[in-house]
């Protein structure tokens, strides 16, 4: 019955494009490439690529497998294992509802910005380098001193981000054909920009120091716990696992097909477009290293301090087509970002949402479009950048990984890896052997719990969200907020003034 009245693609590729686009998002531009430079160039690249093999792909191989074997989304996957799991299905689609309603944020900056860059508003020349942060902080977010104080809201951010919810609107409200589709495009347009983007990175001067710094082997750094624990949150965050949709996307694939190869195409393509992304933003880092003679980890080369300081910074200095090499990147962060966003929307609230309530699809997705505006505002206020940190972190953190440790120890467990494995092997051209239940049982699950605990007892897990700002400066209010949303706050607050809040 599932299989008749079951949404699908348009065809293997529409899904292929779809989980590519999910995956390849803001993180692989703006995370992946500052946790190579900072733990070891070469050397984190090994733990990375390891941390891929033996968490990544077969994490996604469970997910698209277990969606496909159920035909439904998350919720109605580890409902049909056993009724008292359903609530594990619930809880990630909690977290994409959250982590979208400031993700769609994040896209209406650069939305901003790319208006922002046609005139260089922050200045050009040395004026505009220095003037890029005070032009974030100031004109764009007019940031308040803390989150308790909200002030008005930024209404040319607002506007943007309507705009964004209306844009998602319509592209998910036909269901997975039209979703498909729209990501063949929204894979493909970032790719070919970000080509513009190295070539124009390479062609600066300075460009081949950056990259030094970024490829550098440091060999040494492989017993360092923090290159591990950057290598696997990495890994978890870059391939959109843990956050329900990737069920919901295994779900609409046709019963005969390939499960173990989509899962490795789509991951490893994921982390090409990272490492090929890494020689883009590095060679601006370098760039700017030789314009303004400053060190290496001077220029801030992660977190939002890239995309909306460090990249203005340099747009500022460029010798030439400084305005069009703004537009073009920020267009591209669009892109970057879009496909992420339906894919938390569509797959990790709506297709659960409609499993379960079997509710009209054009309904369901005008009423979710319309509360992630609404909550949206929340991030669009003068103190909406503390709030994104503080959401940013209770769920990408402690939302993620906890449950994809305990999808896997569920599904490897109570319904049995060795199901799954014949399932997934049964309509695949290669085929997965026994070691495949020992990494759903043990192995995934305890290499995100790792993650978890060694970060939970770090005090700087910045390298966990998409913000990258400290929240242990926040009032412990804030914090107790983020403790409700899953009362798993593992760290007390530390009182420190917002001003020293560090760009990451
Ligand atoms: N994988 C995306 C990135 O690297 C982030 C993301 C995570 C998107 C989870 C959707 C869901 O930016």
């Amino acid at each position: 019955m599932a299989e008749l009245t079951r949404e699908r693609w348009g065809g293997r590729s529409f899904f292929l494009f779809a989980a590519m686009g999910s995956a390849i998002g803001l993180g692989n531009v703006w995370r992946f490439p500052a946790l190579t430079y900072e733990y070891g160039g070469g050397a984190f690249l090994i733990a990375w690529i390891i941390g891929l093999i033996i968490l990544g792909i077969p994490w996604m191989m469970m997910e698209f497998g277990m969606g496909r074997l159920f035909q439904k989304g998350a919720p109605g996957v580890f409902e049909s294992i056993g009724k008292k799991w359903e609530w594990l299905g619930w809880w990630p689609v909690f977290v994409a509802f959250l982590i979208v309603s400031y993700y769609a944020v994040v896209i209406s900056w650069s939305l901003n910005y790319a208006v922002d860059s046609a005139t260089l508003a922050w200045g050009t020349g040395e004026a505009g380098a220095t003037g890029a942060a005070g032009y974030f902080f100031g004109d764009v977010l007019n940031l308040s001193e803390g989150p308790s104080v909200l002030g008005g809201l930024q209404w040319p951010v607002v506007g943007a981000l309507a705009g964004v919810w209306v844009v998602l609107f319509f592209i998910m409200f036909k269901g997975a054909r039209v979703i498909g589709k729209v990501a063949a495009w929204t894979v493909i347009i970032p790719w070919a920009l970000l080509i513009v983007l190295l070539i124009r990175g390479l062609t600066l001067p300075g460009a081949v120091d950056g990259l030094n710094y970024y490829l550098a082997p440091d060999w040494g750094a492989l017993t360092n716990p923090d290159l591990w624990f950057g290598a696997f949150s990495q890994i978890a965050f870059t391939l959109s696992l843990g956050m329900a949709g990737m069920f919901a996307y295994g779900s609409f694939v046709a019963k005969k097909a390939d499960i173990n190869n989509n899962a490795f195409i789509t991951s490893f393509t994921n982390c090409a477009t990272s490492f090929f992304a890494g020689f883009a933003v590095f060679s601006i880092v370098g760039f700017i290293m030789q314009s303004l003679s400053v060190p290496v980890g001077d220029v801030s080369a992660s977190g939002l301090g890239l995309a909306f300081i460090t990249y203005p910074t340099a747009i500022s200095m460029m010798p030439a087509l400084a305005a069009v090499t703004g537009v073009i990147f920020f267009i591209c962060f669009f892109f970057l970002g879009i496909d992420s966003a339906f894919f938390l929307t569509y797959g990790g609230v709506i297709a659960p949402l409609r499993d379960k309530f079997n509710w009209g699809r054009a309904k369901v997705t005008a009423v979710i479009c319309a509360i992630g505006l609404v909550v949206g505002l929340l991030y669009t206020t003068q103190a909406g950048l503390y709030w994104l940190d503080i959401v940013d972190r209770a769920t990408a953190f402690y939302g993620l990984l906890i449950t994809g440790a305990l999808a896997c120890i569920v599904v490897g467990w109570f319904y049995g890896a060795g199901k799954l494995r014949e399932h997934i092997n049964s309509t695949s051209d290669f085929k997965v052997g026994a070691w495949f239940d020992w990494m759903i049982k043990i192995v995934v699950p305890a290499g995100l719990l790792f993650v978890v605990i060694y970060g939970g007892f770090k005090e700087d897990v910045t390298s966990a969200g998409y913000g990258g700002y400290y929240a242990w400066s926040w009032p412990i209010w804030a914090i107790l907020v983020g403790t409700l949303l899953f009362s798993f706050w593992l760290q007390a607050a530390k009182t420190r003034a917002p001003q020293e809040v560090k760009l990451k």
